[in-house]
């Protein structure tokens, strides 16, 4: 891996004296819906959504519980391959770039008094380091305005940018399905925007 190994062990010995990493389960969806719900939009990722990830094969995942077991984070991600991944995009162009196995980081959320602590890099290690032998690393991140939410996270683990698709997540943000804060008014029109981030296997 390219980055710095002794930083991510003194991080992730300090994270696991405070909190504990727990596997997904099913009594944790409605903590997961309170958890997402105000930060990626009411309803948007709804109780099938996390009922399904829990339960189905391609999907997988990590929680980050505090001292009385209350939900701090998560994070999920599914298996996926490099067809479905230049048809969801609709970009020929970077089929080059991808593996033929390849795990999509889906959805990470920590609870915002714990954010900055590097909880989201310690999730993601976990995926990282049980997967990073057979798949290669795709995450979608959101521009909104210049600021993109998963930028820092994405160079530390040296991801590269593979592109960026304006039209992505234009239906759903039109459709009120996350939130866009530029559409909070409900006046202006959504500037979201869909970053792509791909880290190949033989870069780990
Ligand atoms: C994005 C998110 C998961 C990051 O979690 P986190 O635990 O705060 O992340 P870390 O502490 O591991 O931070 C990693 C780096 O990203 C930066 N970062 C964290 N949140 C950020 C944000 N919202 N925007 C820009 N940079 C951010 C941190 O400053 C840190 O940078 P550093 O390594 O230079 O110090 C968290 O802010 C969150 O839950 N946001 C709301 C939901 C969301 O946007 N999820 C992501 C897509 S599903």
């Amino acid at each position: 891996m390219k980055h710095n190994i002794s930083n991510f062990r003194a991080l992730n010995m300090i994270l696991s004296m405070n909190f504990n990493l727990i596997p997904l389960t099913t009594d944790r969806v409605d903590d997961l819906v309170k958890l997402a719900s105000p930060h990626l939009g009411e309803g948007y990722l709804d109780r099938e959504y996390f009922f399904n990830s829990v339960t189905s094969n391609n999907y997988d995942g990590w929680c980050v519980v505090d001292e009385k077991n209350e939900l701090v984070a998560f994070l999920i991600y599914y298996k996926t391959g490099e067809k479905e991944v230049v048809n969801k995009v609709g970009d020929r162009g970077i089929k080059e770039f991808l593996d033929s196995k390849i795990i999509c980081l889906d959805t990470m959320v920590v609870a915002p008094k714990y954010r900055k602590m590097g909880v989201g890099k310690w999730l993601i290690e976990q995926a990282i380091k049980r997967l990073q032998k057979e798949y290669g690393f795709l995450m979608y991140a959101w521009n909104q305005r210049g600021k993109i939410n998963m930028e820092k996270i994405a160079n530390s683990f040296a991801f590269k940018l593979l592109g960026e698709y304006k039209e992505l997540w234009k239906s759903d943000c039109e459709n009120n399905l996350f939130k866009c804060p530029a559409k909070k008014s409900g006046i202006e029109a959504c500037v979201c925007s869909t970053v792509l981030y791909y880290k190949a296997k033989e870069l780990f």
